[in-house]
């Protein structure tokens, strides 16, 4: 089965964000393109936005002038729906919707003939439900990109019950052709990207609720600790505050208010104020000409211990001792279960107990934990709490300890598994859950949220990387600090962390 060929004319229906990114991706495989979106003006102004994008690459010599220009001008502003008729491939990119979104389909599937696929870019919606009442339902099918477009390679292709595979397999021909990394993802909730991505977000706005610390810091932290591309504000202000809210929603519903996926009141005000992100200048950052900078907060400069004890293995923050080395700072080794002690206090990996809790179980020298990075040996910031028993010593100690080592620190409040330990340890549950429900294989969901989302290695891979047990420890212990079912350990990762296995080391299901 091949894709359509590129004298197909592809019609895109929505103007917006998403649509014009479409838009582009089809007209740079040669596609004649028709634009089409309810709002006149709407057509034309994408156009714009596209033109400028490529005048950048242009700029950076990444593609030539005559090029932009012949991909620019095979797309067509188009103001009425009729116009679209002839196009072999119609992709609907309009408000998430359910019945908006039927009643277009069901004037394209009359003016546009038989052998037509309907796709939609729905983030969330049921492809089945869509296609329901159509006379055509085999020929409609889920084609969603991740924003931005034109960079972000997968694109999932969904089957609704009544989708002809023919029609899924051409649509995922006609997406590979076009240079994306499509995937046959299984019709449910939130699919697979938004619905693994879920905790992305959900941390970061459970974090702002208890003013735990703040955007910038928060999202410098997820950026230069945990090594994702965006912090989860800026890629909700990327994405639309609104959009992001509607999928949130959408996949709570779906999934008849399971706890796990329960949206964050924040989120709500912030549509309800009408700040939407990047499109309304407004969102989690001012976009607005002459608007500062938001900066992170970064700890004053504290001194630098000459001598710290290494009680026990670090385990994956063992990078930190080649560090340790190269700042000049003396290690004593002692047996232990893995934390740094200096003389005014006790350094440990998080395990999603807070610190408070901790000194309080443990005893002994303050405590102050640090977050997850992506890699110990070059992360750029650290994220520390100290326990609310100990004095101010201990934080400017610690403090002191990761300035030494080249690092910036965020000190922020003790909440439990702090910032990408908890994020980290929510999205390889997610993982392993979309595992555990079939939707994909752990390859399958470590890939797709790469080609997704960016992030520097799939989450289940990531949880491996931690070790499983740290990481159903962290879980158990921040659900038991909640007593929330949003953070109840999947049965898999459970089953596996029991088992000593990875989910890469034996397939699931388990073969008899
Ligand atoms: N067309 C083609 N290429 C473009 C382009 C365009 N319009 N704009 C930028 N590019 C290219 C650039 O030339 C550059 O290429 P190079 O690396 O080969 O030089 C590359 O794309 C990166 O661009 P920039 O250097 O301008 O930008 P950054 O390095 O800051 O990266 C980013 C920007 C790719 C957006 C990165 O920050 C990222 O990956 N963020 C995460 C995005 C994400 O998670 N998206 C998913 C959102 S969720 C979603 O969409 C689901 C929905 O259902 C809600």
């Amino acid at each position: 089965m091949s894709g359509l060929s590129s004298s197909t004319s592809i019609a895109i229906i929505g103007a917006g964000t998403m649509g014009a990114g479409i838009a582009q991706v089809a007209a740079s495989a040669g596609h004649p393109v028709l634009l089409f979106d309810a709002r006149q003006e709407a057509p034309s102004r994408a156009i714009e936005q596209i033109k400028a994008s490529l005048a950048r690459l242009v700029e950076r010599k990444r593609m030539a002038e005559a090029d932009a220009a012949a991909l620019v001008a095979r797309i067509r502003p188009c103001t009425a729906l009729g116009e679209l008729k002839g196009t072999g491939l119609a992709i609907e990119a309009i408000v998430e919707d359910m019945a908006v979104k039927k009643a277009l389909f069901v004037d394209l599937e009359d003016l546009l003939g038989a052998d037509a696929i309907l796709a939609t870019n729905t983030s969330s919606l049921s492809i089945t439900e869509l296609a329901g009442g159509l006379k055509r339902p085999g020929r409609v099918a889920g084609m969603h990109f991740f924003n931005p477009a034109p960079i972000m390679p997968l694109v999932e292709i969904i089957r609704g019950f009544a989708t002809d595979a023919d029609v899924a397999q051409i649509v995922f021909e006609t997406a590979k052709a076009w240079g994306k990394k499509p995937v046959h993802v299984k019709s449910t909730p939130g699919f697979l990207g938004n619905r693994v991505a879920r905790p992305f977000y959900g941390e970061a706005l459970r974090t702002l609720e208890e003013s735990a610390a703040d955007v910038p810091t928060y999202d410098a932290l997820i950026r230069e600790a945990g090594g994702f591309r965006m912090g989860a504000f800026e890629l909700l202000d990327l994405v639309g505050i609104d959009v992001n809210w509607a999928v949130t929603n959408s996949v709570y519903d779906s999934y008849f208010q399971d706890p796990r996926y329960k949206p964050f009141r924040i989120q709500g005000e912030m549509v309800a104020a009408g700040r939407l992100g990047r499109k309304t200048k407004l969102g989690f950052y001012d976009y607005r000409e002459g608007a500062a900078p938001a900066q992170p907060k970064d700890a004053p400069k504290a001194s630098a211990p000459t001598q710290a004890t290494i009680e026990g293995d670090l385990g994956i923050a063992a990078p930190l001792e080649g560090r340790m080395a190269r700042a000049g700072i003396a290690v004593r080794r002692l047996p232990g279960t893995g934390s740094l002690v200096l003389p005014e206090c006790r350094l440990m990996l998080s395990d999603g107990r807070t610190a408070t809790e901790r000194m309080a179980q443990e005893g002994g020298a303050p405590v102050v934990l640090f977050d997850l990075a992506l890699d110990y040996g070059v992360a750029p910031r650290i994220a520390i709490t100290a326990a609310d028993q100990a004095p101010h010593e201990a934080v400017m100690a610690a403090t002191g300890f990761f300035q030494a080592l080249g690092m910036k620190v965020s000190v922020i409040d003790d909440i439990p598994g702090l910032v990408v330990l908890r994020t980290v340890a929510m999205l390889s549950n997610f993982g392993f859950d979309a595992v555990h429900a079939g939707i994909a294989d752990a390859a399958g969901v470590d890939l797709a949220m790469q080609a997704a989302f960016n992030y520097p290695i799939g989450p289940i891979a990531w949880g491996e990387r931690i070790g499983l047990s740290h990481v159903v420890t962290t879980l158990d212990h921040i659900a038991r600090a909640y007593g929330e079912d949003r953070y109840r350990t999947s049965p898999l990762m459970r089953r596996r962390a029991a088992a000593g296995l990875n989910l890469s080391d034996t397939p699931f299901p388990t073969p008899r």
